[in-house]
């Protein structure tokens, strides 16, 4: 039977589109997710896509017994992207425990099978939160983590460091953190794309989620940082893209081209966009005459950060492609078409 590759959350945002490019290589894919934060539509919505349904299991990983039972009717996978995480950073200052028991112990458990079943390979979402607030910018790879601003980002570092540790005493398990910087943007079929319960926290779905009316007004958090206009820059990428460097970390494991077995690579474009740039973008891009003001700044927002994605870049032959423009495009055509507009 064919080798197959495990995706869990692989129903959620960056999941999904993960699937789509991992299908579209030609791998064969199982995906894990309990639907906490996703529904099951997005798996035939993969369907579309690609033409192939992936396998699917419900449950959740922090469950050991389940995880321990999925890998003896899954015999064949051989590597795993593990995405399944909760993500709301206010929500964790609120929920710390339930943070820490679901993210930690879900990768503790995927750790441990891997062991057991012989499953090689680990290609883990880790983010660009681990560096907190830069002394230098660009961030490479070398510049030092910084204490974790939420219970949320927490979880990222602790997991890093698990992964390292667990590494480093068995040698034939092989992992690769991806620090990403801000995933944005939607698939260009507009049939799967980010979907937040509730209020959205982010930025790009509070903008399109504006633009459809859904929300008044887009408050804008600060203009009073040390910017060119004031408002804080972060680097957005393109989820296709970053899809797109999961698959090409999958093969590197799989072709054995790893320089450690603990590796962690920056996934970002190498460009800092601020609030007001990517707000006036989307302006431009869309003809929506979007209303926004500037409000004060948010609870334990960073002034500016941006990648320094050579070393990704070169060792994993995997460059962001799509622009800010087309990216915030296929946001705004996936809000259209979850909300019926034409
Ligand atoms: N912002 C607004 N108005 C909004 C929402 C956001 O002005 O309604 C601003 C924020 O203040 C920030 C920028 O837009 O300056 C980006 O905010 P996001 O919430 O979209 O993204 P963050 O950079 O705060 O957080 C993201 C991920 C986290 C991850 C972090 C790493 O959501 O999971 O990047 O830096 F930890």
């Amino acid at each position: 039977m064919a080798k197959q590759i495990l995706v869990t959350g692989g129903a959620g945002y960056i999941g999904s589109h993960t699937v789509v490019e991992l299908q579209n290589a030609g791998f064969d894919v199982v995906v894990v997710d309990d639907l906490s934060n996703s529904s099951i539509e997005v798996l035939d919505n993969i369907a579309k896509i690609t033409d192939k349904r992936p396998v699917f299991e419900q449950f959740n990983l922090a469950d050991r017994n389940l995880t321990a039972s999925f890998f003896k009717k899954y015999p064949n996978i051989e590597a795993i992207i593990h995405f399944a995480a909760f993500k709301a950073v206010g929500e964790s200052v609120q929920k710390p425990l339930e943070y820490y028991r679901n993210n930690l112990v879900s990768l503790m458990n995927l750790l441990e099978e891997m062991k057991s079943n012989d499953v090689k390979h680990m290609v883990f979402s880790s983010s660009c939160t681990v560096y907190g607030q830069p002394d230098v910018l660009p961030v490479t790879e070398q510049t030092p983590r910084k204490p974790a601003e939420s219970p949320y980002g927490n979880t990222k570092a602790i997991c890093e460091d698990m992964m390292r540790d667990y590494c480093a005493t068995n040698s034939s398990i092989n992992c690769i953190a991806l620090r990403y910087f801000n995933p944005i943007g939607a698939h260009p079929t507009a049939l799967i794309g980010e979907l937040p319960v509730g209020v959205p926290g982010n930025l790009v779905p509070f903008v399109t989620q504006t633009a459809a009316g859904i929300r008044e007004v887009l408050s804008i958090f600060g203009d009073d940082y040390d910017t060119p206009d004031g408002t804080a820059i972060r680097d957005y990428i393109n989820v296709v893209d970053l899809s797109k460097a999961h698959v090409v970390a999958i093969e590197r494991l799989l072709n054995g081209k790893q320089k450690s077995n603990y590796e962690f690579f920056n996934i970002g474009t190498g460009n800092g966009l601020s609030v007001m740039e990517l707000v006036q973008t989307f302006i431009k891009v869309t003809g929506v005459n979007l209303k926004y003001k500037v409000v004060g700044r948010r609870a334990g927002d960073i002034e500016k950060i941006w990648a320094d994605t050579t070393y990704g870049c070169n060792e994993l032959g995997w460059k962001a492609e799509k622009t800010v423009e087309e990216t915030l495009a296929s946001a705004w055509a996936w809000e259209k078409n979850v909300r019926g507009i034409k």
